[in-house]
């Protein structure tokens, strides 16, 4: 191999490298958002949504995103327990959309950060998040977006 193919070579698999990082192919905490089907204000999502595999064994997300056709901003399903919270992604500041970092949402624009539960931990922000109503049964989560 000489040195131009070494080059264009080596940008190649950079490049790919890039992409993969930016697309989050092999991140486990890259956000991941749930097929979901709405009717009316009731957005379904199916409990298998939470597990995925990894090098062959089955495991569970801690929360998942749903964006219904048309929204703004993402909504965050966090399992708790046995039950879920449900908040919707926009900083009560000024609107930035927060991102999950870890068991909080932080917002990236001024720092505000809230609970899962979206209860507000720190400002600039002075409100919760949104909040949503979530039920569920034996096989899907149901979140009322009202
Ligand atoms: S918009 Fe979120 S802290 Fe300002």
């Amino acid at each position: 191999m000489n040195r131009r193919d070494f080059v264009v070579t080596g940008s190649q698999a950079g490049l790919g490298l890039c992409l993969a990082a930016v697309l989050g192919q092999g991140c486990a905490s890259a956000a991941y958002f749930a097929q979901a089907t709405v009717e009316a204000n009731k957005v379904s999502v199916r409990k298998s949504e939470f597990q995925y595999v990894k090098k062959g064994e089955v495991k569970t997300r801690d929360y998942l995103l749903v964006k219904p056709e048309g929204a703004e901003f993402p909504v965050c399903l966090f399992k708790k327990g046995d039950g879920y919270t449900a908040c919707l992604m926009r900083c009560t500041h000024q609107g930035c959309e927060v991102e999950v970092q870890g068991a909080r949402y932080v917002c990236p624009c001024h720092g505000s950060e809230f609970a899962t539960d979206g209860a507000l931990l720190n400002g600039p922000a002075d409100q919760p998040l949104k909040t949503f109503k979530t039920t569920q049964d034996e096989t899907s989560i149901y979140i009322w977006l009202t």
